[in-house]
Order: structure tokens, then C-alpha cells, then sequence
């Protein structure tokens, strides 16, 4: 996969793609991640990316030519268009349904606004989706493009140690995880469930389904309504 991200602020992506799973991926050539300053796509002395709002009203406007040309531009240098994302508030909210199905593009190029927005022509003819990464407003895109990449680069085949790790755990099935422990098996008084020592496969596997549908009833209900359940998760839930 190869994510091209346009922002203002160049760094603050380059910076943060250097750690952990992410710079793994990149390091193994899993995906190709290539930053943009907006200001390279201006042509005015001042590099001016933003303009008073038409109609009046506070802050400042991001303009559109500088994102039409950008992405015309990356466009130029590759077969692959790429799905065009602009982070904003008002998109649909990012989930792990949605992380999932971004890694079946092959590019994706991701648009990062600042100040009060971004011209609304952006929006309508050069955003192939729209994406939020939860009810709050951030001052910039930034922090919500690198968000976008964690979740869909960590779920791109090989990205991760032990593929399982990404089978098990929370939003896979529509159901919260159920809890980890390692060793010590007590500390400070607190001991690791019996069962989990004991090692007995069948009865770990029921118990950490069990404690994931409780963990999900009890925090998340609203995620039940669309959850994968077996019959046996219908039996647990009955006893719960
Ligand atoms: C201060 S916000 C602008 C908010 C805009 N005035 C509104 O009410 O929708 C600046 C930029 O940060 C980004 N941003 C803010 N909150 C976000 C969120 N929850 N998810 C994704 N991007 C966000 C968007 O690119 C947005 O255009």
C-alpha cells in the first residue's frame, strides 16, 4: 500500500510514522508512506494556503487550489488515482469495520485541513470519503490522519508479529476483548484467575468468550446489536 498525506505541518506525520508497527511496516516495504507540504502547491510570494470566509463569520478558510493541485499532482506520478480521504469532523466516524475495509486500496492520500476548514469544493469534487475519528473537534487533521494510518496499517497482512493478535482482539468480532494477564501469577494480593494457570484449552477459550460478551454487555451494549454471536454466545449471554 502506498498513503500520501497533504498538511501544512510535514514533520509532525514524518515524525510519528518513525515508531513502533507503522516504521516496521515501512521498513519491510508493507506499505510506502510518502509525506506533502501543502505550501509546495501555492504559487503566490506568501504561500498563502488560507482566505477570509465568504459571507463573513470567524477564522480562516483553507483555499482549494492548493489541495486540487496536489492532488493532481501526485496523481500524475502513478497508475493508481488512489481513494482520497479528507479528515474532518463531519465525516463518518472512523471504526475498525472501516479501518478494515480501507486496506483493500492500494493508495490512499489523505487530505489534512487546519483553521476553521477547508473550502467546501474540496469536499464535493476531490474527497472520495469523508472521515472523522470521533465527536470532538481537533484543531488540525494531522493527529486524525496518523490515527487513520495506525489502524489500517497494523491490519495490512504481515504488519503484525502473530496475524491472531488482530483475530482476537477488541472491535474484530463486534466485541470488546476479554482481560489479559501475565506473571506474575499474584502480585500485591491480586491473583491471576485459577483457570488461566491451569492451562486447559477449551475451558480458556469458553472463559474468554464469556468474559469478553460480559465485558461488551456491560460497556459497550450498543455493540451487541451487531456483534457475529453463536449460539453459545446467546447461552452465555442468557446465564449473564
Ligand atoms: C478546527 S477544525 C475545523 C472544524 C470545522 N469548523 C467544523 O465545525 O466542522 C480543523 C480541521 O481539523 C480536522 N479535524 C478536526 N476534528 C476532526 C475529527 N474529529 N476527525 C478528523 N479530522 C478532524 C479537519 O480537517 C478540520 O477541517
Amino acid at each position: 500500500m502506498r498513503i500520501d498525506v497533504v498538511s501544512i505541518f510535514p514533520d509532525l506525520i514524518a515524525d510519528a510514522v518513525r515508531y513502533g508497527i507503522v516504521h516496521r511496516a515501512v521498513e519491510n516495504d508493507l506499505v510506502n508512506i510518502a509525506v506533502h507540504n501543502l505550501r509546495d502547491y501555492c504559487h503566490d510570494r506568501h504561500c498563502q494556503v488560507d482566505d477570509t470566509p465568504y459571507g463573513g463569520g470567524p477564522g480562516m478558510v483553507m483555499k482549494p487550489e492548493p489541495f486540487f493541485e496536489a492532488v493532481r499532482s501526485l496523481r500524475a506520478d502513478s497508475t493508481d488515482p488512489g481513494h482520497v480521504i479528507l479528515l474532518s469532523p463531519q465525516g463518518q466516524v472512523l471504526n475498525q469495520q472501516r479501518a478494515r475495509e480501507l486496506t483493500q486500496h492500494g493508495r490512499l492520500i489523505l487530505l489534512c485541513a487546519r483553521y476553521e476548514g477547508i473550502d467546501e469544493r474540496v469536499r464535493e469534487a476531490l474527497a472520495d470519503q469523508e472521515l472523522s475519528i470521533g465527536d470532538y473537534v481537533l484543531s488540525g487533521a494531522e493527529f486524525a490522519a496518523l490515527v487513520v494510518m495506525d489502524a489500517v496499517i497494523r491490519l495490512l497482512a504481515g504488519a503484525l508479529g502473530n496475524e491472531d493478535s488482530t483475530a482476537q482482539e477488541s472491535h474484530t468480532e463486534g466485541l470488546l476483548e476479554y482481560p489479559q494477564y501475565t506473571r506474575p501469577a499474584v502480585y500485591e494480593g491480586m491473583a491471576v484467575p485459577d483457570l488461566l494457570v491451569r492451562g486447559h484449552h477449551e475451558e480458556i477459550r469458553r472463559w474468554r468468550r464469556q468474559q469478553a460478551l460480559k465485558r461488551t454487555l456491560q460497556r459497550r451494549p450498543d455493540l451487541l446489536s451487531s456483534a457475529e454471536l453463536t449460539d453459545e454466545d446467546w447461552e452465555i449471554l442468557g446465564e449473564l
